[in-house]
């Protein structure tokens, strides 16, 4: 497939479709044309791409005529339908909601892991959620090591994660406060401004939410691990952007953090921010628009036999989004 391709981003006016459009052009993907897709309401709008002004056009079940590789991420619901819709046309689908993750016909990548994965696709191919993909770039180099058999985990997940109405609400809240102004609530359920929310996603019957029963349920897909398990607690922390996962993992054989931080050092995608002498840790604020995921913290657990303890931080947008459809999207021009 290697050749100039027609590109399509569906959702090109979102949080995420505007760092998929700003990747493609960093990563100087082969694009002969960029088709920018979203709802009739941003239709009138252009978005840059390589200096040109390119005019968003209204979403429709013919768009995806002559286009070779379309990155999804308007939604659920917008990818069950025009998803397969836009594959019947000979497109390649890279989609970045949680509508085909657990689809047994539809890979689920990060390149990183389970590269392989792409050439099984049949039109779609899935992108993992963000914590997921941020916490599997540290959590797998260990498990390929010494085999993680379960791990106990909390996110501190920032709103772009939600999208660009969240971010809007942050800065909203954050200047109502400070002008003494009664706070507007519209995206979350409570303020999120100088306050944490235990909540994303809804709520399932075991009491965990759905986006903290991803880790478990993608991590065993991507990894080929089917015994994985995980226990996780998602919470949303009024950062603008960049996630960060405090993980804890029993492994299978002995490992010491010297063992661990050796593994880390070697892993693609990864740097190991870790020199606590010296106050040096990940932290969201310095891996935002930045590529490489960042593992620091790394010590033995304290509460189980061969446990390790890291903290992962790493910009959702991009190698929990834009960046890995981008790097899934490279791969397929390998086949
Ligand atoms: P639009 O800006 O026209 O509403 P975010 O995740 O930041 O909220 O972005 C969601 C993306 O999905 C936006 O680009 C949005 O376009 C797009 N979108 C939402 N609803 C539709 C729809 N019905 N058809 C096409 N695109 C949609």
């Amino acid at each position: 497939m290697n050749r100039m391709m027609n590109v399509a981003v569906v959702g090109a006016t979102g949080a995420v479709g505007v760092e998929m459009i700003k990747t493609l052009e960093r990563r100087n993907f082969p694009v002969r044309k960029l088709t920018l897709l979203a709802s009739a309401r941003s239709v009138g709008k252009t978005l840059k791409f390589k200096g040109e002004d390119i005019p968003v056009q209204e979403l429709k079940k013919d768009s995806f005529k002559g286009i070779d590789i379309a990155l999804f991420s308007a939604g659920s619901s917008i990818s069950k339908e025009y998803a397969p819709i836009a594959a019947k046309d000979g497109c390649v689908v890279v989609d970045n909601s949680s509508a085909f993750r657990m689809d047994d016909n539809v890979p689920l990548v990060v390149p990183e892991i389970n590269a392989a994965d792409v050439k099984l696709h049949k039109g779609i191919i899935a992108n993992p959620n963000c914590t997921t993909a941020i916490t599997l770039m540290a959590l797998y180099p260990l498990h390929k090591a010494f085999f993680v058999k379960r791990i106990f985990a909390s996110s501190y997940q920032a709103v772009s994660g939600t999208g660009a109405k969240a971010i809007g609400e942050l800065r909203r809240q954050v200047k109502q406060i400070v002008n003494g102004e009664p706070v507007t609530v519209e995206v979350y359920p409570y303020q999120i401004a100088f306050n944490v929310l235990p909540h994303i996603d809804v709520f399932l019957p075991n009491g965990y939410t759905k986006e903290e029963m991803k880790m478990e349920n993608e991590g065993r897909k991507i990894m080929h691990h089917p015994s994985f398990k995980a226990s996780v607690t998602c919470v949303r922390v009024p950062v603008y952007r960049s996630h960060s996962i405090a993980v804890s993992a029993e492994c299978e054989k002995p490992v010491t953090a010297e063992m661990a931080r050796e593994v880390l050092s070697k892993a693609p995608g990864l740097d190991v921010v870790d020199d606590t002498a010296n106050k040096r840790y990940p932290m969201p604020l310095f891996t935002s628009e930045k590529d490489n995921c960042e593992v620091g913290r790394i010590r033995k657990d304290c509460a189980f036999d061969n446990g390790i303890c890291f903290w992962v931080s790493g910009d959702q947008l991009l190698k929990g989004a834009a960046l890995n459809a981008v790097q899934i999207a490279e791969e397929l021009l390998k086949i």
